[in-house]
């Protein structure tokens, strides 16, 4: 790579980053080809996730190169697993001395490396700025207000996250309404993952099942609060059969609590009554693929919020506030809690109504890595490098 090269380090933790981490990775290599100045990137992946199925198979179908540098920070407290990333993404950076750091999402690696870049005073960019829950007991919604605070650059995804910086007194000039990374990495592998045989292998078709995952701590740290919800979840799945991959947080939760959910079976297998299918979690292409065909989804994820709405799936979720609510106002998504009346009812409510068909929210249109890699490539060069 030529020396006027742009520098960029991105940098990867857990599995919700690497959709949004990919997109970035191919626009930069289609400027590339089409000359001009061109981006040398270099991908760090702190190893917060590092178990295959959350980390190798996300990597291998999204087609990103293997990690430059991998800081093998593993599992642990929010403080530890945040410090190590700190200690080990330093020297890094020092040595590299890009000209910015792009951090994604909110995960504890992402407030790690913003946190490190800016204290060796690298310019920083945070792509999916701006979201805000308003619940402090969310570790994401510290780690999104601390890297906001940081950033040089804040690329937003809807409009709620520009007035919430606004508001915050963030300078309008580093925010940029730029749509929504991960709608890229879905819109740009599509022709991949409409492939995937995983429906029929679990022998569904269209419409005629339901998909959902579970892991905030707050709904699956407490065994009894889990067990509840799954009671729930059970009496749902008595209408129609609920796919369930299963995070490794929430099964080592599920194993702990000892006590069988009823009609939870466990393994890949094909789908022959109504139940619960708890599976190992899924790669992106085969989950996309679930996803796309799914009657209704439950979830407390936030990616999979923003998913849904783009696939018109019909998406409840169990959470008692959302920081992405363009996915409620523009979408097809309702934010229900997890009273076990309030989830029967409302599945109910979904069944009975037909799949609505809504537009994309703005700027939801497969391009929104292109306009964050031509804005840095247009601003940055005269970003002050630390000396
Ligand atoms: C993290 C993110 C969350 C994101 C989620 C997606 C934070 C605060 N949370 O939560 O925002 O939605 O990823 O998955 O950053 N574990 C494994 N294998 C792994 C990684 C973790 O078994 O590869 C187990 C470990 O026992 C660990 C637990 O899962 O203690 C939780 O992992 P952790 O990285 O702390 O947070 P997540 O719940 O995955």
């Amino acid at each position: 790579m030529k020396n006027n090269a742009l520098k960029i380090v991105l940098v990867s933790g857990a599995r919700p980053n690497y959709m949004k981490i990919a997109p970035i990775v191919w626009a930069i290599r289609r400027l590339n080809r089409r000359g001009g100045a061109p981006i040398q990137s270099l991908l760090i992946h702190t190893g917060q996730h590092y178990d295959p199925q959350l980390f190798d198979v996300f990597f291998r179908e999204l087609d990103l190169p293997a990690p430059d540098y991998c800081l093998d920070v593993g599992s642990g407290s929010h403080t530890h697993q945040t410090a190590r990333v700190m200690e080990r993404l330093e020297p890094i950076l020092q040595q590299e001395r890009p000209d910015l750091v792009v951090v994604v999402g909110d995960v504890n690696s992402t407030v790690a490396a913003a946190l490190t870049a800016a204290k060796l005073q690298f310019p920083l960019a945070h792509v999916e700025a701006g979201l805000r829950s308003f619940d402090r007991t969310m570790p994401e919604e510290i780690n999104r207000m601390v890297t906001d605070l940081l950033s040089d650059y804040l690329f937003v995804t809807e409009e709620s996250g520009k007035q919430n910086l606004l508001r915050e007194g963030v300078d309008p000039k580093k925010i940029f309404f730029v749509g929504n990374v991960m709608i890229d990495s879905l819109q740009q592998s599509r022709h991949l993952w409409e492939c995937s045989t995983v429906r029929e292998e679990l022998g569904l078709t269209r419409n005629v099942y339901g998909v959902m995952t579970l892991h905030r701590p707050a709904n699956v740290d407490n065994g009894e609060r889990l067990l509840k919800l799954m009671q729930a979840i059970a009496e749902v799945a008595s209408r129609i059969p609920i796919i369930f991959p299963v995070h490794p947080r929430t099964r080592k939760q599920l194993e702990a609590v000892n006590r069988s959910v009823p009609g939870l079976q466990w393994g890949r297998k094909r789908v022959e009554a109504k139940g619960i299918y708890g599976l190992e979690p899924l790669g992106y292409l085969d989950f996309m693929a679930l996803v796309a065909g799914a009657r209704i989804v439950l979830t407390d994820s936030g990616g999979i919020q923003e998913e849904t709405t783009f696939l018109n799936v019909p998406c409840l979720t169990l959470r008692e506030n959302t920081e992405r609510p363009v996915t409620v106002t523009h979408g097809t998504n309702r934010v229900i809690g997890t009273s076990p009346e309030t989830i029967i009812q409302e599945t109910v409510r979904v069944l009975e109504n037909p799949r609505p068909a809504l537009p994309a929210p703005p700027l939801w249109d497969g391009n929104a890595s292109d306009r964050i890699v031509s804005i840095l490539r247009e601003k940055v060069k005269g970003c002050e490098r630390s000396s």
